[in-house]
């Protein structure tokens, strides 16, 4: 028997390798993700894996996949969880499940696994991925079986394996990095009215700390897709990772907010997204320079929708299909340069253009102009508002 885990180093995925083998009589392949967490988590992870026990680790790059189409087509639609979580752990799940089923077909596996607990969202997204995609592969989620319950025990189990280990019994907080953004749950803040400390955060300035002088930047889109930062022409990775560079030292994306697990539960989490936050916004901008007023009412609907099934892990379904289909459809106009001003903790929208641009100062202007006829609107307005009136008159 063959068993596919989807390992991160840590000390969760470290212990279920040898757990694997006791309880299921198998062999573990490992496989991790560079979804652009870091060299920090992927600096000697093949050793590591083979230590623990791996029988293979492949390391898949799935870095610009990750941002081109998956990032990107989300940017497309607008969603953002709960008025403020941008979808960072979630978007990486299916990426990352869908590697791992290929990995699985490539060494022939019987089953997958994963380190995600029995309480959390990441769960169901990865069985969801896997039911879509390998329905015929057997799911091992080892937290949801054995009765280890805190740091401690995993180490004492790895401890009386003699499996080397760095991790240690205190580690404060649960995290999760990609390129782009990380969350930070756990420690203090599982108690909502806890400030978070300044050791939570480790991927942007505190605001309070940065820069007095403000920081403009230029972002060019080419139908939906950022091509250009500050005028360089970059791949969908190298282009977010610029972003980051440039708003992180500014404390751009910090949010510290209580959301709906999947599961029912409510929970504390905080999160960077310094690249993130600035393209959405730019994008967003852009949008309203070039999609009239039902058209972007209708967008705003689907974004809505679409946050909750990025979020609910819902990415190979049908209804995903439909929604990014129509948020393409719009993506085709949004074509542009907008300029952000970062300062402080904030990314304001500053100057925008567009080849598609609806916006007409010759209509819109406060002063003299030739092209709208102001009378027209008294005809609009009466019939607009007819069924009001006759309701009024009726009720005389
Ligand atoms: N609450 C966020 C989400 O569900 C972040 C989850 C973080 N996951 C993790 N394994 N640390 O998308
Ligand atoms: C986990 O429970 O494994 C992490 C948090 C989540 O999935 O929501």
């Amino acid at each position: 028997k063959k068993v596919v885990l989807a390992y991160s180093g840590g000390l969760d995925t470290s212990a279920i390798m040898p757990w694997l083998k006791e309880n299921y009589d198998c062999e573990v392949v490992a496989f991790a993700a560079d979804v652009g967490q870091g060299d920090d988590e992927l600096e000697g992870l093949y050793d590591k894996a083979m230590a623990s026990g791996a029988s293979e680790c492949h390391i898949v790059d799935l870095k610009e996949e990750f941002v081109r189409d998956f990032i990107y087509p989300t940017i497309t639609t607008g969603a953002v969880y709960e008025g403020e979580y941008l979808l960072g752990t979630s978007m990486a799940r299916p990426v990352i499940a869908k590697a791992q089923v290929d990995i699985a077909r490539k060494v022939g596996a019987d089953a997958l696994s994963h380190g995600c607990t029995g309480k959390g969202n990441d769960q169901v997204r990865f069985e969801g991925a896997f039911a879509a995609l390998a329905p015929d592969l057997q799911v091992i989620a080892p937290w949801r079986e054995w009765d280890m319950v805190s740091r401690e025990d995993l180490l004492d189990y790895l401890a009386s394996r003699n499996i080397p280990t760095s991790s240690s019994a205190t580690k404060i907080y649960s995290r999760d990095a990609n390129a782009w953004h990380i969350s930070h749950e756990g420690g203090e803040l599982e108690d909502p009215w806890c400030e978070p400390s300044k050791q939570v955060w480790t991927m942007t300035t505190d605001p309070e700390e940065a820069p007095d002088k403000a920081e403009r930047i230029s972002l060019i889109f080419d139908e939906g897709r950022l091509t250009h930062v500050n005028g360089n022409a970059l791949s969908p990775y190298q282009a977010l990772v610029m972003l980051n560079q440039l708003a992180a030292p500014h404390g751009v994306g910090r949010i510290d907010i209580v959301e709906n697990r999947l599961v029912g539960m409510k929970s504390r989490g905080c999160y960077e997204t310094p690249g993130g936050t600035v393209m959405m916004k730019a994008y967003k901008a852009l949008e309203c320079l070039v999609l009239d007023k039902s058209a972007l009412k209708f967008r705003e609907q689907l974004a809505l929708e679409f946050a909750h099934v990025m979020y609910d892990g819902r990415w190979f379904t049908a209804l995903n299909d439909a929604l990014l289909a129509s948020a393409a459809s719009f993506a085709k106009l949004v074509t542009g340069e907008i300029v952000v001003k970062l300062y402080k903790g904030q990314a304001t929208v500053v100057q925008r253009q567009s080849p598609n641009s609806l916006y007409s100062e010759d209509f819109a202007t406060f002063g003299a102009d030739d092209v709208y006829n102001q009378s027209h609107a008294e005809g609009f307005i009466r019939l607009f508002s007819l069924s009001s009136r006759i309701k009024a008159l009726k009720q005389k």
